[in-house]
């Protein structure tokens, strides 16, 4: 066996022993795609300095980086949008744009999706396009259709495809509009989060098909959920638990924060609902709910720390920080932004504190709602 196969073989072994994969044609579908074809461009590692913490880059022939494309981790193939590892001596710190999903979580997911022999899958977020090739080991490539925004990042994801002989329906454009030339789909699944699941792929879903996506939010949580499309045209589902999190589509990520209100501004009170909420995967979730437009920053101000939430449409904000046992909260702008999380969080706890798995999403043409 050589060291390539024998790492593939090892990657298997791990994912089947973890439980993320499962059964047998998604067993053959991974043992069929070899990791490495889709990291040829090379990827970046983090890496601590004592100076600058940052990105670096590890190319093909790098020591590490055959072990790195078989290891169960997500691999960044691009930051800010523009930089690729052959572009970069040194280190970079900057956001991620693009990468290959730890190939744990892509075969859960596929496994999550319940497809069936004959079905035809939407992806959204071809990336490397690793699970692209993993679906069409499975499905056949006439039945897989993926969508990528980045159109440098599409071409690579082609070639590499390619270089292996499969040639699915590749799309480069904004996925969250779907593609309705190939609809209806059986299945649709993104491999990017979304703050809601749009309308146009509970439109382009057949009916009873099921659509897979991470909803996330601006606070930072995140979670799988797995929506059921009804003949009213309406999609829901339950969240599935995991604490998945994926780097969010394109269009809904965050706007720059720009210059901060003046945050000595504002009315001043007690709260019951401290800042740690914000600390809690699940309560950040709730919290994120009642605050969907607020980012968060924690900042080093009159000797103390503050959680500081702004939503920069809106101009909002509230400051929360601890004096001695108790919390107080500062705020100003239309929306009182800590009366949202505090009420919404009172809700939460009231209702025995559910965790996410119990949670329920649903989709109509008007938007998406999550209850509990
Ligand atoms: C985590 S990566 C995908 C991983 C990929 N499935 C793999 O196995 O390599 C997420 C990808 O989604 C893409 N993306 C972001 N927003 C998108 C959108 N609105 N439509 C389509 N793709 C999008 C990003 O450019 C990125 O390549």
């Amino acid at each position: 066996m050589t060291d390539q196969a024998q790492l593939h073989q090892q990657l298997l072994d791990r994912m089947t022993a973890n439980g993320s994969l499962r059964t047998e044609p998604w067993k053959r579908a991974a043992a069929a795609v070899p990791r490495h074809e889709f990291l040829r461009g090379g990827f970046f590692r983090r890496a601590v300095g004592t100076d600058f913490t940052g990105w670096e880059s590890v190319r093909e022939g790098d020591a590490g980086w055959l072990e790195g494309c078989y290891a169960d981790e997500s691999l960044v193939t691009q930051i800010a949008a523009t930089i690729v590892p052959e572009d970069i001596r040194g280190r970079i710190l900057r956001e991620p744009t693009s990468s290959s999903t730890l190939p744990s979580l892509v075969l859960r997911m596929l496994e999550d999706l319940q497809v069936e022999d004959g079905h035809r899958v939407l992806e959204i977020g071809t990336g490397t396009g690793y699970s692209t090739a993993v679906l069409c080991a499975r499905l056949g490539a006439g039945n897989v259709t993926s969508i990528e925004y980045d159109s440098r990042v599409a071409s690579r994801a082609r070639a590499a495809l390619g270089h292996l002989g499969t040639y699915p329906d590749l799309v480069t454009g904004d996925g969250l509009v779907g593609h309705c030339a190939g609809a209806p789909y059986d299945r649709v699944i993104a491999t990017c989060g979304v703050r809601a699941v749009p309308p146009a792929w509970v439109e382009q879903t057949r009916t009873g098909g099921l659509i897979l996506a991470t909803i996330c939010g601006w606070l930072g949580s995140s979670e799988l959920a797995r929506l059921t499309v009804h003949k009213d045209g309406t999609a829901s589902g339950p969240l599935l638990g995991g604490a998945v999190s994926f780097m969010l589509a394109r269009p809904h990520q965050p706007p720059p924060l720009g210059l901060l209100p003046d945050l000595d501004e504002g009315k001043e009170r007690e709260t019951g609902t401290g800042a740690d909420v914000l600390n809690n995967w699940t309560s950040r979730f709730v919290a994120q709910l009642a605050v969907p437009g607020a980012q968060r920053l924690t900042i080093q101000r009159n000797g103390r720390s503050e959680d500081v939430l702004v939503d920069v449409e809106t101009g909002s904000w509230a400051a929360v920080y601890q004096d001695g046992g108790r919390w107080v909260v500062r705020q100003d702008g239309p929306e009182a932004l800590w009366d949202h999380v505090e009420e919404q969080f009172g809700r939460w706890c009231a209702a025995g504190a559910p965790t996410l798995e119990e949670f329920t999403v649903t989709v109509t043409p008007e938007g998406q709602t999550i209850s509990w």
